[in-house]
Order: C-alpha cells, then sequence, then structure tokens
C-alpha cells in the first residue's frame, strides 16, 4: 500500500505539484509523427502535464510547439489555419512561426509592435515515429534522450497512441507487474490453459507470451542510471535453468517490454491526473505492419479504439465489452493485449487510492516504481539530477531468456551497466 499522501505526490502531475516539477525535467512524447501526416496538415490540440498546448507541421515540415491559446486574446490555436510556413489564428489573424516569432498581427499593422513579442513555444523533436517536446525550465532542459527504436529501419517499427481515461501510474504499474501476464492475459500467455498443458504462444510478436507456465514468478530488482531493472524468474521444466524476463523501469514512466521477436518500448504520459497518452513503439530486426500490431492489441474492434483520434472509448457502459459467453473459452472475455491492460486500469477508476491494498512478494517492482519516484521527487527538489535525464538511451532493453543456476542474471543486458558507468 501507499499512503494518501503519498500516493496524492505521485500521482498528480500540474504546474506546480512535486511530480509535475519532476516530469517538467524530461523530453516527453507529445504525439505521433502520423498524426501530423503532411505539411501544413490539421493542428493537434495537446494535453502535456494538466496544460494545453497546440503542435502543427509547417509548409517545411518542421513541427512545432505553441501554448494552445492565442497570445492576443486567447482563441484556441488548435482551430487555426496552418498556410505558408505558420499557424494563424482563426479569431482576428495573427500567425506564429514555430520558433514562437510573430509574424503578422492584421488587426495592428504596424511591425514595431510584433517584433517586441514572442508566442510562448517550445523545443520539440521527432524522432522514432513520435514528437517529442519540453517544457520545462529553460536552464534545466537536458539533452534529448535516443532510444534503440530510433534507430530502427521505418518498415521495422510501428508506433501507436492511445488515450485512456485514467492517471498514468495505473497504466506504469500494470507495466512493471510481470506476475499478471500470466494470469490477465492468459489465453495469449499460456494457450493450452483450459486443459492445463503448456505450449509456447508461437507468435513472436505478441508481448504476451511466456516460456513457461509458473504463475509464482520470483522477482530480484536493481537499480540503474534510468531507473532500475528487473527479473522475474521462472521455473522450467529443464533442471538447473529459469526463465528469466527483464524488464525495465525508465524514470518517470517508460518501460520496454520483451516480445519473442519484437521489442515494446511504452510511455505512459500524463495528459492530467486522470487523463494517459500511452504510446506503444514496436521494433524488431523484420518488417512489421501496423495492422499486426493493433490487431494483437484487440484495438481493431471499433468498441473499444478510434484509430483516427487515438482514443480509447471502451467504458463500463457495455462492460467494457466483456463477453462473458465466451469466457469457458477466453479467460477475460475480452479480446488482445492492450485491451486486457487498459480494462484492468480503468476498472481501478480514473484516480486509483493505493492506501486498501493487499500487497504480496510478486508486487516488489511496482512497490519500487513508487519509491524510485518519490526518490526522484525529493531529488529534484534538492536541485539534484533525477534518474535518466539526459541520459544516452539507446542500451536500454528487455529480454526473455533461459538462465542457468549460477549465471548473473543481470548480465543477459549488459548495456544496462554501461549506461550506469556514463
Ligand atoms: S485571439 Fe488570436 S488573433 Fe486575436
Ligand atoms: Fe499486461
Amino acid at each position: 500500500m501507499l499512503n494518501s499522501k503519498d500516493n496524492e505526490t505521485i500521482c498528480r502531475v500540474g504546474p506546480a505539484t512535486p511530480m509535475g516539477e519532476l516530469m517538467r525535467r524530461y523530453w516527453h512524447p507529445v504525439c505521433t509523427s502520423a498524426q501530423l501526416p503532411v505539411p501544413d496538415a490539421p493542428p493537434l490540440r495537446v494535453r502535456l502535464l494538466g496544460e494545453s498546448y497546440v503542435v502543427f507541421r509547417d509548409t517545411e515540415g518542421r513541427v512545432g510547439m505553441l501554448d494552445e491559446l492565442c497570445m492576443h486574446r486567447g482563441a484556441s490555436l488548435a482551430l487555426g489555419r496552418v498556410e505558408e510556413g505558420g499557424l494563424r489564428c482563426l479569431y482576428h489573424g495573427w500567425k506564429f512561426h514555430v520558433t514562437g516569432t510573430v509574424m503578422e498581427t492584421p488587426n495592428h499593422a504596424d511591425p514595431k509592435y510584433r517584433e517586441r513579442m514572442k508566442a510562448p513555444a517550445y523545443p520539440v523533436r521527432e524522432a522514432g515515429g513520435l514528437v517529442w517536446a519540453y517544457v520545462g525550465p529553460k536552464d534545466l532542459q537536458p539533452e534529448f534522450s535516443q532510444y534503440a527504436f530510433m534507430e530502427a529501419q521505418p518498415e521495422h517499427r510501428v508506433a501507436l497512441r492511445i488515450n485512456v481515461n485514467c492517471n498514468y501510474l495505473q497504466l506504469v504499474e500494470g507495466g512493471e507487474d510481470s506476475s499478471h501476464v500470466g494470469v490477465l492475459h492468459t489465453n495469449m500467455a499460456r494457450p493450452g490453459w483450459k486443459d492445463d498443458s503448456f505450449e509456447p504462444n508461437p507468435d513472436v510478436v505478441n508481448p504476451a507470451a511466456l516460456l513457461s507456465n509458473d504463475l509464482e514468478p520470483t522477482l530480484k530488482i536493481e537499480e540503474t542510471a534510468f531507473g532500475f531493472q528487473y527479473v522475474a524468474l521462472r521455473k522450467t521444466n529443464e533442471a538447473g535453468v529459469k526463465n528469466a524476463r527483464v524488464v525495465p523501469f525508465i524514470v518517470p514512466y517508460g518501460r520496454i517490454i520483451p516480445a519473442p521477436a519484437f521489442l515494446f518500448t511504452v510511455f505512459e504520459v500524463p495528459e492530467d491526473d486522470t487523463q494517459t497518452a500511452t504510446y506503444i513503439v514496436v521494433h524488431g530486426k523484420a518488417p512489421v505492419s501496423e495492422d499486426k500490431i493493433i490487431e494483437l492489441l484487440g484495438l481493431d474492434d471499433t468498441r473499444y479504439y478510434d484509430r483516427k483520434s487515438c482514443v480509447y472509448t471502451s467504458t463500463w457502459a457495455d462492460n467494457f465489452g466483456q463477453n462473458r459467453q465466451r469466457m469457458s473459452e477466453s479467460w477475460t472475455g475480452l479480446r488482445g493485449v492492450e485491451v486486457e491492460d487498459a480494462t484492468i486500469a480503468l476498472s481501478q477508476g480514473p484516480f486509483y487510492d493505493r492506501s486498501k491494498e493487499h500487497l504480496v512478494p510478486a508486487d516488489q517492482a511496482v512497490v519500487r516504481v513508487r519509491r524510485t519516484l518519490l526518490n526522484a521527487i525529493k531529488l529534484a527538489a534538492e536541485n539534484g539530477t533525477p534518474p535518466g535525464v539526459g541520459l544516452d538511451l539507446r542500451g536500454v532493453s528487455a529480454c526473455d531468456a533461459p538462465l542457468k543456476d549460477g549465471e548473473l542474471w543481470q548480465d543477459l543486458l549488459p548495456t544496462h551497466r554501461d549506461i550506469a558507468a556514463a
């Protein structure tokens, strides 16, 4: 459990909150590149850490991010016209460059007036199929962190966004909770579950495909420069060999989940205290299609997900689409990894109070997420540099591999140590 005070501290992300201050030390994904598909595409309204912005791609293809409300009299620029190298407000036609330069003020033609002003604009990068922005203090702006997926060939990568109506930490904790994989995702993790036979799922893209039938993994955790890594050790049929599934936690909300032939890098970006934009980037050494990932995640069903708006649409109104008639075949009565994960997070409510929980040793990584975040908040408040800020994260990875007795699980991903040494 977590007392209500600490729960508030790590869940609330708005301006001037302790977690909000910590979060503002990092670069954040704010949309996918696909959401701004062409130059002068329609602008997007973006919520990030309880504040509103607009992102747009200009005529030259550059992406900019400004405060949502126009600096003249506050109309939303997300309704504006994107044209001739800038974003123009509908109300009185003021026009802004991606850098925040005020290009035109038609209702006050004197250029001296607009030359004195600058619209609030934020540093933006586009990498790995995502658009990233930094909204923290200017003097603390860190290097942009690179990830391995940013180096993958575009046809070997899929980047998706799913907007889920609950606090980010519920989704983060699900991602650092190995013991739920063999239960919640039973149909994909242990396809023979009905007759108690175990054959691994042959789908090499599925991140819930387990190599063991053991439902009570032993967890071991080690701190790293980016947060921590943990291993879930499961029994196998081979004497002296365990199955080791290693997953990193990248402060403040990132993880990488291994599938047999691909990696799923996931960011649970808080839009505000009760809404989260989940970004899932799948990459590997072979081609992978967006349709395949959408289907695997269960997002091809329009009751759950709207591909255009990226909104996860399922609610209690129809019990999240659960089909109880199918539960003799399907453990959950749901279909797809993300549908199962999002449904559980939503079932905890929009803002879960952790003060009534009953934790067990298999929840150790979840407990460590909370402790790591509370420590990082403290460090940031004392003017220290929080974990992962500005680091090159290309060496962060995940794996699902056999581990012989006597071997060190940390040796499965030795690059994690190199990042620690950087
Ligand atoms: S409010 Fe935007 S130009 Fe007037
Ligand atoms: Fe899951």
